[in-house]
């Protein structure tokens, strides 16, 4: 629904340059929220600006609903209608919710029908519609002083809806928001993903947001998008940044002969008893030292972090049974830092990590 590829921007400023996009290939399909996480001064913001095309990219492209907005901006001002149609079908809610403090509730939502050239009448029935679906029904005649945060920003994201977009593009629309009133605001934005259809692009620097709605996410850093997947991919993934962060586990190993490893569940694997499962089969005491669970998309996940008496080489059957429930396992510590050298029968010494064939 969304693609960028390669997507650069420099910005230039009194002899000076910034490159706040560097080379970003990044895909959102259809009907999925995606987040994209990032320190300040990350290039989320500049990420979100190009691919609407609020500003320009130095180079690469950016796809929306099959049409390539990149190319509609590059043929000069005769091709400005044409963009600002396919712009139109790209909704943008933005943190500081941008409303018209001297026009009403209803004004606001009117403004971008009102760029839409649609007609007076219809653009109140259209804005009274939108203002129910956000919740807001009976605040229409209100002036936006009068609204709460949380409301303003669900007249900032009936405003967005007003072309019938299929992309909604957030930038830290929860970020002013104390963390009730972002709970409501992600749960609007996640049942218009699913009332709708709508996809959702969304910026955030708050991993809550990430997995209180995300069904893929992004993280960010310098310009450049360096880890990206759907939720259970990046806690597949050994070492994940974004999967560290949005199911942290910590917890020391109690005595110097015992293998710590981070057992992390989704899926089937996440409802199996498999701790005490490996405690029956191996006749080992088990400690959990750090557990770290939620659902995140309708589904269990989580991390526990987890002792196991004797040193690593002692634990190898064990972990090797994890595996193959199904479980990503990753031993904490020393001992699987150094990779082991083993003989792999006839003299073809192979490096396996942590000590189990692949
Ligand atoms: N209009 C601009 N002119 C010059 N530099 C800019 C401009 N906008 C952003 N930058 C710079 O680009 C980098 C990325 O900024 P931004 O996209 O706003 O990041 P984020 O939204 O992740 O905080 C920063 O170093 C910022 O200072
Ligand atoms: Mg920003």
């Amino acid at each position: 629904m969304i693609t960028t590829s390669g997507l650069t921007k420099v910005y230039r400023s009194r002899g000076r340059e910034v490159t706040a996009l560097d080379g970003v290939d990044l895909q959102v399909r259809e009907g999925e929220v995606f987040g994209v996480i990032g320190q300040s001064g990350a290039g989320k913001s500049s990420l979100i600006r190009c691919i609407n095309l609020l500003e320009k990219p130095t180079s690469g492209t950016v796809t929306v609903d099959g049409v390539d907005l990149t190319a509609l901006a590059g043929r000069g001002p005769r091709a400005g209608k044409e963009l600002r149609e396919a712009r139109s079908r790209i909704g943008m809610v933005f943190q500081h919710f941008n409303l018209l403090s001297s026009r009403t509730v209803q004004g606001n939502v009117e403004v971008p029908l009102e760029i839409l050239g649609v007609s007076g009448k219809e653009r109140a029935r259209k804005a009274l519609e939108l203002l129910d679906l956000v919740g807001l029904a009976d605040k229409a005649k209100n002036y936006p002083s009068q609204l709460s945060g949380g409301q303003k920003q669900r007249v900032g994201i009936a405003r967005a809806l007003a072309g019938d977009p299929k992309v909604l593009l957030s930038d830290e629309a929860t970020s002013a928001l104390d963390p009730e009133t972002t709970r409501s605001i992600l749960e609007l934005i996640r049942d218009l993903n699913r009332q709708l259809g709508l996809t959702v692009l969304l910026i955030t620097h708050e991993m809550d947001v990430v997995k209180t709605i995300c069904d893929s996410a992004a993280l960010m850093e310098r310009g450049r998008i360096v880890e990206s997947g759907t939720v259970a991919e990046l806690l597949a993934t050994p070492g994940s940044q974004l999967a560290d962060a949005l199911f942290p586990v910590s917890g020391e190993a109690t005595a110097d002969d015992r293998t710590v490893i981070d057992v992390t569940f989704h899926g089937e694997a996440a409802t199996q008893p498999v701790i005490s499962q490996l405690s029956r089969t191996y006749n080992i005491d088990i400690s959990i030292l750090g557990a770290a669970m939620d659902t995140v998309g309708g589904k269990q996940i989580g991390r526990m972090r987890i002792e196991l008496p004797g040193r690593y080489e002692e634990n190898v059957v064990p972990i090797g049974f994890l595996r193959e429930q199904g479980l990503q396992v990753e031993v904490a510590g020393d001992a699987a830092a150094a990779p082991l050298l083993v003989t792999d029968g006839a003299a073809n010494p192979q490096l396996i990590k942590e000590g189990v064939a692949k």
